[in-house]
């Protein structure tokens, strides 16, 4: 049974801050009143993420609504949040409750000024120092201060040399969970069968994910919804099987089936369903969704269509909490090499190795060096053979096995305290269709000997404590095709569109990505991670998504004349260095040319 201490308030903010979450003073002083233990807080975070009108800003008035304070130990399984309007049979009055996509977690969000009832949790930092019931403490860096780049200096050993460097990662030993991995269960018939036994397990794995949201509730199967003889308030949660505007552009109608039947369901443009309408741009077909509106039957013709004023992704909770890892080491990620390729910037790479080696950079350049205990390969490590037509005219070597021991030369410069993870891209001597297979040791046997943990793509890893989603990003192109407004140069706009639908290439079909019907399906997003790294477009670029960082991490090839008919401007040579600072993820972006 746990403890109920009575948080100070420094605890208090502490806790909301690791959530993203700001607070009033008056809504602080209140829980500090209350004997809370960290079990109450952490539920009481979770039950403000799910508010519709939650900013990340926790209030008295919020605080009221949760209805936290009356029954803080009940902490109650499905916590009812009602809203006067929810209730209200008439289509018209029900608001839009789609949680915004723009919203990120942002710690200097309002002006102390501009509305005395909302405190950033800066200033509340500053007001509990001014009053020392706070102790000083780092603050955490803002969204534009992520991202930082360090160059380092062409002028080898510019801090001594060798004898200086003294890697604090060779200090810790190597903490690897394998948390999911394709590969355990990829086999397929292809037949039909197949394909149901995917679809169905997706459907069932992301109800589950739906269900988990206050929000989502009185769900009822579509075949019930079907039957029903008199209009109404109605619940469904189903998979989108069809998607197209109204002529006239006054509505969007798609089909939504849960495995009982499908029922057609429309999103009117109008003035009370603005945020609904609008966030129909961001619906693609065989994502599943919940579904709550107005069932308008028509006993004359026996038709049935749900108007909608509210859908709901499976996304990520705004309360979503971040994590730094158990111990001082930090994770470079990288992918898309093409060793092989005659674009390969061997050079580049081979820069790479020597400031992990610690003989290029400043001081601090080393010191940074050190920390490194893990290299993540997140596909296309060599560019294969026959990817395209017409490759081997770009290829400078020709044969699978040598590009692997090519990769063995140059990862051999390594140093053996930092381990090295892989998975497949589609350039890997592997079948086409994801989930990819882990590469075949025959192929890759001297660069395995490095003792190199091989992967499927994707995978789920958890590193001394930090959740790692590796995908490869065989199906960013597609979601971008879906989804007006994605573009290539911002791969992590589409990774924050994964994370909405949970999945990691939603539509099948007439499709660029090649999808195998494996019974499991691998590409639905059930655990949250820390990290979620990409690669594949040869973009560095870097985000957040409600405290999931975001990582596409470049590459080390030039521009290929396939990616220049893409018009797809590659920025090779930069690497994604993840490591905690001030109590958060923070990532520095290596410059190696
Ligand atoms: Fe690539
Ligand atoms: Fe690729």
């Amino acid at each position: 049974m746990e403890i109920k201490t009575g948080f100070k308030k420094r605890d208090i903010l502490r806790h909301f801050l690791s959530a993203g979450i700001n607070i009033t003073p008056k809504a602080l002083s209140i829980l500090a009143s209350k004997s809370l233990s960290n079990n109450d807080l952490g539920e009481l975070i979770r039950k403000v993420s799910y508010l519709p009108d939650f900013k990340l800003h926790l209030t008295e008035s919020i605080l009221n609504q949760t209805e936290f304070l009356s029954n803080p130990a009940s902490n109650s399984e499905h916590p009812p949040i009602e809203t006067s309007k929810e209730n209200n049979q008439d289509q018209s009055d029900l608001e839009e409750e789609f949680p915004e996509y723009s919203v990120e977690p942002n710690f200097e969000v309002k002006s102390k000024n501009s509305n005395n009832d909302i405190t950033s949790a800066t200033e509340l930092a500053e007001d509990l120092i001014e009053s020392e019931l706070f102790v000083p403490e780092p603050q955490h860096p803002s969204n534009e201060d992520i991202i930082r780049e360090l160059k380092t200096s062409n002028s080898s050993k510019s801090s001594g040399g060798m004898s200086r460097f003294k890697p604090i990662a060779k200090d810790y030993a190597e903490q690897i969970e394998i948390l999911q991995d394709p590969n355990t269960n990829l086999y397929t018939t292809g037949s039909i069968d197949d394909f149901i036994a995917q679809f169905r397990d997706r459907f069932e794995r992301l109800s589950e994910i739906l269900l988990q949201n206050p929000e989502v509730k009185n769900v009822i199967p579509i075949n019930e919804a079907k039957s029903l003889h008199s209009s109404g308030t109605v619940n469904i949660i189903g998979m989108v099987t069809d998607k197209s505007p109204s002529r006239g552009g006054h509505a969007i109608k798609f089909s939504l089936d849960d495995q009982t039947e499908e029922i057609d369901v429309v999103v009117r443009n109008d003035d009370r369903n603005v945020k609904t309408y609008e966030s129909m741009i961001y619906l693609v077909k065989d994502e599943v969704v919940f579904v709550s509106g107005f069932l308008k039957v028509d006993m004359s013709y026996g038709s049935r269509v749900l108007f909608a004023n509210k859908i709901i992704w499976p996304d990520i909770p705004m309360g979503n909490k971040t994590h730094i890892p158990s111990c001082p080491v930090s994770f470079a990620l990288l992918s898309d090499l093409h060793i092989g390729s005659d674009n390969f910037l061997e050079n580049v790479f081979t820069r790479f190795t020597r400031y992990l080696n610690g003989e290029i950079g400043t001081e601090r350049d080393q010191e940074e060096a050190g920390k490194i205990k893990y290299v993540i390969v997140c596909g296309d490590l060599v560019d294969g053979i026959g990817i395209y037509a017409d490759q081997v005219n770009e290829l400078e070597i020709t044969d699978i096995y040598k590009q692997y021991e090519k990769a063995a030369e140059l990862f051999s410069k390594i140093p053996d305290y930092v381990k090295i993870i892989y998975i497949p891209g589609n350039h890997e001597p592997v079948r086409k269709a994801i989930p990819h297979p882990a590469v075949p040791s025959k192929y890759c046997k001297s660069f395995l000997d490095l003792g190199v943990t091989s992967l499927g793509d994707p995978s789920m890893i958890e590193l001394h404590g930090i959740q790692f989603l590796l995908y490869h990003g065989d199906g960013i192109i597609d979601m971008n095709n879906n989804i007006p407004g994605l573009l290539s140069n911002k791969p992590t706009h589409t990774m924050k569109e994964f994370l909405r639908c949970r999945h990691l290439s939603p539509t099948f079909g007439k499709e660029h990505t090649e999808k195998a019907p494996t019974a499991i399906d691998w590409l639905v997003v059930d655990q949250i991670p820390h990290v979620f790294h990409t690669g594949h477009m040869h973009i560095n670029d870097l985000g957040h998504y409600r405290n999931v960082l975001l990582v596409n991490s470049g590459c080390f090839q030039a521009q290929t004349k396939f990616m220049k008919s893409l018009g797809i401007n590659p920025t090779p040579g930069k690497v994604p260095i993840i490591s905690e600072k001030y109590g958060k993820l923070d990532t520095i972006t290596l410059t190696l040319m």
